[in-house]
């Protein structure tokens, strides 16, 4: 197997930082293009080497290594961890085992990356952010993968929040909507059992909405009014190889243990209303993230299927000439940009975890906390909790636990 990843690529003899992967599906193939690509788009002042590989299929989990570049494949997750030349460990499993790893990479020395949602209860999120504060006294950090906070428009859309240019906010509206569940025959898979996933819509969309919310509000929710349904409540059990998003059906069915959908209307701290759906069924909707906020100066609005674009509305101009306008955030002046193409050359959804990558290895090489973090994960934790417990109670407005 070569080590593409072990030669000094920039030359610069800046200190390598061993990855060290677990999962190698979807997540571990968005990871390995961040790991691969961030050392020859960004400067970085250490270089990431794709040490190792986790799977439990020795053969799949080496193809993988090979297709990726990883210099090394590993079957079980502790042996990974053991590994001299891991640094830190890049958890892409599913989320029940998101904590048992996290906290075994963390008494290891390692510093974490752990995909969303941090876990799949309060109480599992809780042990984990005390262990990476116990961590960071000894100088290991630990961050969360929600990733779209990396898309350059959110990020930007972010800072002109955060300058004022919105005013008080008044409303924060979200939505993330999919539809690869609309096939009642899809399997069961992982992520339609409350065992594996936690929770359904609401842990995987809903946790990623929830963050980008509060992140580019730049306020938390203080309380959630919840609906969930679950609409189809048998599905056949899988047969072969499945991954979370794909699969067949054998003989068997199974009970469908988690939402399919999850509607919440929610109240920030300083006041403003906001409105989050999260979805697996919207039909001919793919990934259509969006959010839009209105402030007393001004709005934002953005989507994830056209994420190169924010439109932006200005409500300090005179009403003949006011409206949404277009930013087309692809300027070297805009977030993660400069290191990219020309203005107009677009970037697309690997890139957050290209930006991921690197905002992370800046965090450990200056010895800094890295956003988010898995005291955020927590509290990302305790808003699906409130919302789990408000749809279990008709909806009664519940308190997020702080
Ligand atoms: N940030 C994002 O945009 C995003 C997108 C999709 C999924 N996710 C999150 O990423 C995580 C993984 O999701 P996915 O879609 O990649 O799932 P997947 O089913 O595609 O892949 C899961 C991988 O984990 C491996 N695995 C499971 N248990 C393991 C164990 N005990 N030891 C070693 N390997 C193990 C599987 O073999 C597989 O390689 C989940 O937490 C999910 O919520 C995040």
């Amino acid at each position: 197997m070569g080590q593409p990843e072990q030669r000094d690529e920039a030359g610069d003899g800046s200190p390598p930082l061993g990855v060290g992967m677990v999962g190698y599906a979807f997540m571990g193939a968005a990871h390995s293009q961040g790991w691969r690509t961030v050392g020859r788009v960004f400067d970085l002042p250490r270089r990431p080497v794709l040490a190792a590989v986790c799977g439990r299929d020795g053969a799949a989990v080496r193809a993988m290594a090979d297709r990726h570049g990883w210099a090394a494949a590993e079957t079980d997750w502790r042996a990974l961890i053991e590994r001299d030349d891991v640094d830190l460990v890049d958890i892409c499993t599913p989320g029940d085992s998101h904590a048992e790893i996290a906290l075994a990479a963390l008494a290891a020395g390692k510093h974490v990356l752990c995909e969303k949602p941090l876990a799949n209860t309060v109480e599992e999120a809780e042990a984990m952010a005390g262990a990476a504060e116990a961590a960071r006294a000894r100088g290991q950090v630990a961050m969360v993968g929600f990733n779209y906070r990396r898309v350059p428009a959110a990020a930007l859309a972010r800072s002109m929040v955060a300058e004022g240019r919105l005013g008080e906010l008044r409303h924060v509206r979200v939505a993330y909507l999919q539809d690869w569940l609309t096939d009642p025959e899809f399997p069961l898979t992982w992520r339609l059992r409350k065992e594996a996933a936690g929770s359904g819509a609401l842990g995987d969309l809903g946790a990623h909405i929830v963050d980008l919310a509060q992140y580019v509000a730049g306020e938390r929710l203080a309380g959630v009014s919840a609906l969930t349904e679950t609409f189809v409540r048998e599905r056949p059990l899988p047969e072969g190889a499945s991954s979370g998003l794909s699969g067949a059906g054998g003989a068997g069915r199974g009970a469908v243990t988690v939402d399919d959908a999850a509607l919440f209307t929610g109240r920030f701290t300083t006041g403003a209303l906001a409105s989050f759906e999260a979805t697996r069924y919207a039909t001919g909707r793919k990934n259509a993230l969006r959010i839009e906020l209105n402030g007393a100066r001004g709005s934002l609005s953005f989507d994830l299927e056209r994420l190169n674009e924010l439109w932006y509305h200005d409500g300090t101009e005179p009403d003949t000439h006011a409206g949404f306008r277009r930013i087309l955030v692809t300027e070297p002046d805009h977030p993660y940009l400069a290191a990219w193409w020309p203005p107009g050359h677009g970037l697309g959804y690997e890139h957050t975890f290209v930006h991921q990558a690197r905002d992370l290895v800046h965090a450990v090489a200056e010895g800094t906390q890295p956003l988010p973090s898995f005291a955020d994960g927590l509290q990302v934790q305790r808003v699906l909790a409130a919302v789990e417990e408000s749809a279990a109670k008709n909806s009664v407005f519940t308190s997020v636990a702080v």
